[in-house]
């Protein structure tokens, strides 16, 4: 028998406005693993994590979380059943200093990280609790987004471009963190265009193109597949 779906999306369809930008997206994630959306600028990536979470209401098709219909819930159920989303935007409060952001988000489940947990896997935002938001780099920021999350008991992180804009020394500690996530538990579906860094964390990987999954491969299946998935990024 298979791993159970801990998320499944079948034949997603979503709009703004008059305009359509999914069109029929089926993929799915088993617990416990990393998995990312891939492609191009535009593809449908972030769309899909907005539809997921229940931030885009206009939209058809199926989305099970831990076997229950949230296809039509708003956000706040969506969050209260155990799924977690890091914005590409970052939306660190800058008036707020670090720990007050942290302590931000609601605990919804037992289950999530504790401070102290936090800070161990966080040393340089541990550093900087007394810090405001506004004085924390692009790196910070993107640390303080993801810890955040973590204290609230969401079982399923989804992740929008962590890396973006950020020097290669920080995506590497991003990295280890994706790491020992997933070694604690978590389920994440990631959304990237650096696809060296991706290729280094996730099991399974979504190539999405103009609102469609168009192709999948494990991550066995990379090293053998590199032409492939460069002509799928390349602008
Ligand atoms: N707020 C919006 N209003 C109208 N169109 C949008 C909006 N956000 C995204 N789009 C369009 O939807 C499509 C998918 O965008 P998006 O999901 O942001 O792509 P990705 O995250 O893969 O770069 C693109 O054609 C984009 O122009
Ligand atoms: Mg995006």
């Amino acid at each position: 028998m298979s791993a159970p779906h801990l998320l499944r999306v079948a034949d997603l369809h979503a709009w703004y406005g008059e305009s359509k930008a999914l069109h029929g997206l089926s993929f799915n994630v088993a617990a416990g693993e990393v998995v990312t959306l891939l492609g191009r600028n535009g593809a449908g990536k972030t769309t899909t994590l907005r539809a997921i979470m229940g931030l885009l209401r206009a939209k058809t098709g199926e989305i099970r979380f831990a076997d229950q219909d949230i296809g039509q819930s708003p956000p706040e159920i969506i969050a209260r059943r155990g799924v977690a989303y890091c914005p590409e935007e970052r939306a660190v409060f800058a008036s707020l200093t670090v720990e007050e952001n942290l302590l931000l988000p609601p605990v919804i489940a037992p289950g999530g990280m504790t401070l102290d947990e936090i800070s161990t896997l966080f040393p340089n935002l541990s550093a900087r609790r007394a810090s405001s938001g506004a004085k924390l780099s692009g790196g910070e920021q993107q640390m303080l987004a993801i810890a955040r999350i973590l204290r609230t008991g969401a079982k399923m992180l989804l992740l929008d471009e962590p890396t973006e804009g950020l020097a290669p020394v920080i995506v590497k500690q991003i990295g280890v963190v994706i790491r020992a996530l997933k070694e604690r538990g978590f389920t994440v579906l990631l959304v990237e265009q650096n696809f060296r860094f991706a290729s280094r964390l996730a099991d399974r990987h979504y190539v999405v193109e103009h609102g469609r999954i168009i192709d999948e491969l494990s991550a066995a299946e990379v090293s053998g597949n590199l032409d492939r998935i460069q002509s799928y990024l390349k602008v």
